[in-house]
């Protein structure tokens, strides 16, 4: 078989923000995707960059009274640093703001301009004119046009969902600067998409490069219909590439990303030698990017469309995946879930992480969670109990006796794993760690066993059977070893302390055929130590205090675009109710209270008893479920909403008379809701 040559790419991430697990998803797929390759003996390139372009870190540098180009630099530092104490290993990290990039910009922009893609039109869009900048439809807030909501993103009502354009706000507000923006009108240069229409719709359907689910996800969404044309520039002030042609344009930050792949892949060819049109104009090249689920369009329509223009090879595959979840719940700060990478590694070892996401990725377009629970059983049985273990159990005897001259007889137990190589090779390839987890831990099921029966520490104490012994330890050690030559694409370190142990290093697939005999064998250091679910549980409650007092210290900090990321999420999760007339709602009767007394309900799991003052001598006792998110400390004094004419029930603790108004999904997530200090306690919420 003669070798693949492919190049590898994933998204590149936002200079605006620190990586967090989420993003490991995507990398860490990735290159165990290319060190598999690699293994097995093709020429794999994995390249990426940081995406530096954008309004987002103009605003931001500007906040920070620092250059662009300073901020960047500090950010890509960060990421490189990150990605590398993950083990992530790019053959070239290079960034968006890079000159190869601005020249490759150019040649593509010429090519679209020459194939007649590109028009210009006016586009009214709000201007702030403290901050001097046009505003993206998420830098406006406003009221809703139609059903009068305040405070709704520029571009859809997440009361009544409605869309609409930003400049249709009424009252709308800058959230950069709180000044009223202006409706200017500036000119801007589109992609007209529809004129690649047959083209794309042809590649979707029969490239086969994409996941079926995504295929019919873009027949059904957008090439069912006339393709939008795109809007590929914006006025200055802004930071990227200015349009040579169109002095005072700037390319949308959407049209230099992706072409960073190839700027990237150029520094790389520049490094070593190689031709760029070897590897972005060549039939013999493989093309991969991986990408998570929401930047797909960007991937499957306008990419593939530019590449077509200015004829640079199409991607062989775009492999998508799915979103991350923390313990059910998509991550957040406040409850400490959004671990950035930096955080992890000062608690918890890089391994863990890969290993488990390998347990959990699929080809499939699916979200992947990860529980507390289940992260430390998957590390600790599996890894530390099945794989490490067989090694543990052996090689401090194996360094005395060294490796008997010829492999002993395993029971099949080598051949039978050796055979197993071409299935998991087979779940790599396609990009199905899970099945590959799972077989390689069938494996190591099967060898436990024989070391458990074999007894080599009982062996030991009779000198009678070093032969014996040194048998045992010799399959131990080659049962041990294949997995690591399995496992290596997952967990390169522990195939570094495995090659160290035997003097072998593993560098390549076939490794895993051939068992090693008649050598010595160095002493046994440790190489994988129990996760303890302690250990992550306070990763989370740092994480989560840190959050907590960085936005008590700058309430301002972020940009807008930070504080107000609104996710659809609870909506969905909650579809709205049916209609009421305003009597039905009039029944409620909401009442202003204040929070008196707080205290702690010492049997009850969940429960803060509360004492809520209606005014003068008016008190009302009310059990309320928030013992996780609150101490009573915090609540005294407070102004909340009471439902004042609930019915009273009879608790196990004592008469609840009422409830206090809160949001959230409960635990630890829960919100009560707290009112302006001017109101006062009685009067009725209308
Ligand atoms: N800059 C763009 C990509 C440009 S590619 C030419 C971008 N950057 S990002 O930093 O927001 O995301 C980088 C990658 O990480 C994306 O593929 C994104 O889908 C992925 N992920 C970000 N958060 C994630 C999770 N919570 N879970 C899984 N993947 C996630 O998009
Ligand atoms: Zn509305």
């Amino acid at each position: 078989m003669t070798a693949r040559r492919i190049l590898v790419t994933s998204a590149l991430p936002y200079a605006n923000g620190p990586i967090h697990i989420g993003h490991l998803v995507e990398y860490i797929q990735t290159d165990i995707w290319v060190r598999f390759q690699k293994l097995i003996g093709n020429r794999c390139v994995y390249v990426c960059a940081d995406d530096t372009h954008g309004t987002a870190i103009m605003i931001r540098a500007r906040n920070e009274g620092r250059s662009e180009e300073e901020l960047i630099a500090a950010m890509q530092a960060a990421h490189e640093r990150d990605f590398a104490g993950f083990d992530i290993e790019f053959d070239n990290y290079g960034s968006t703001n890079a000159a190869e990039n601005r020249e490759l910009c150019g040649q593509f922009w010429q090519a679209l301009r020459g194939a007649g893609l590109i028009v210009e039109r006016d586009v009214e869009q709000l201007f702030d004119p403290v901050a001097q900048t046009f505003l993206a439809d998420r830098f406006v807030r406003g009221t809703c046009p139609k059903c009068k909501s305040p405070n709704q993103p520029g571009d859809n009502c997440s009361a009544c969902g409605q869309t609409y354009s930003p400049s249709e706000l009424i009252d709308p507000q800058s959230t950069l600067s709180g000044a009223t923006p202006e409706l200017r009108s500036a000119k801007h240069l589109f992609v007209q998409l529809q004129q690649l229409h047959d083209f794309l719709s042809e590649w979707v359907e029969n490239s086969g490069a994409l996941q079926s689910e995504t295929a019919n996800y873009l027949k059904g969404h957008f090439l069912s219909d006339e393709l939008r044309d795109w809007d590929i520039s914006r006025p200055a002030p802004y930071f990227g590439f200015e349009i040579p042609d169109s002095p005072g344009n700037y390319w949308y930050v959407w049209f230099d990303a992706p072409i960073g792949y190839i700027a990237s892949t150029a520094q790389w060819c520049a490094a070593h030698g190689e031709q760029l049109a070897d590897w972005w104009q060549s039939d013999a090249t493989e093309i991969h990017h991986f990408i998570g689920k929401d930047i797909t369009y960007f991937h499957t329509l306008f990419w593939p469309g530019m590449l077509k223009t200015a004829g640079y090879s199409l991607p062989t595959k775009v492999r998508i995946h799915g979103f991350l979840n923390v313990g059910g719940q998509k991550m957040s700060k406040s409850i400490g879930t959004l671990i950035t990478a930096e955080k992890y590694l000062e608690h918890l070892d890089p391994s863990y992480l890969r290993y488990f996401y390998a347990t959990k990725l699929t080809p499939r377009v699916e979200d992947l969670d990860l529980g507390i629970d289940e992260f430390a059983d998957k590390v600790n049985s599996d890894l530390v109990g099945k794989v490490v273990n067989l090694a543990s159990r052996t090689a401090k005897f194996a360094h005395a006796l060294g490796l008997s001259e010829t492999y002993p007889d395993d029971g099949g137990l080598f051949a039978n794993a050796a055979a197993a190589g071409e299935r998991i090779a087979a779940a790599y390839e396609a990009c199905d760690y899970s099945r590959a987890m799972r077989l390689i831990m069938e494996l190591a099921d099967a060898a436990n066993p024989f070391i458990e029966h074999a007894q080599p520490w009982v062996l030991k104490k009779d000198p009678a059977r070093e032969a014996e012994l040194r048998d045992v330890c010799t399959i131990g050690l080659n049962l041990f070893r294949q997995l690591c030559v399995y496992l290596s694409p997952v967990l390169p370190r522990l195939a570094e302390r495995c090659g160290e142990l035997l003097g072998d290093p593993i560098t390549r697939w076939a490794q895993s055929q051939q068992p090693l005999t008649g050598r010595s064998v160095q002493k046994f250091t440790h190489m994988l130590t129990r996760v303890k679910p302690e250990d992550l549980q306070k990763m989370i409650d740092e994480n989560r205090d840190q959050a907590a007092a960085s936005q008590a210290d700058t309430p301002d900090a972020g940009t807008a675009e930070d504080r107000w990321n609104d996710s659809g999420q609870p909506l969905a999760d909650e579809p709205l109710a049916e209609e009421i007339t305003i009597d039905d709602f009039a029944k409620v009767d909401l009442r202003i209270a204040r929070v008196v007394a707080a205290e702690q309900v010492p049997e009850a799991r969940k429960l803060l008893k509360l004492t809520l003052s209606l005014g003068g001598e008016e008190r009302r006792q009310v059990f309320a479920g928030i013992k996780a998110a609150y101490e009573p400390d915090q609540l005294v004094g407070r102004l909340v909403v009471m439902v004042a004419n609930l019915k009273p029930r009879q608790m196990k603790f004592g008469l609840s008379e009422g409830m206090v108004a809160a949001a959230g999904p409960g635990g630890p997530d829960v919100f009560v809701i707290t009112v302006d200090e001017g109101a006062q306690p009685g009067q009725r919420v209308h």
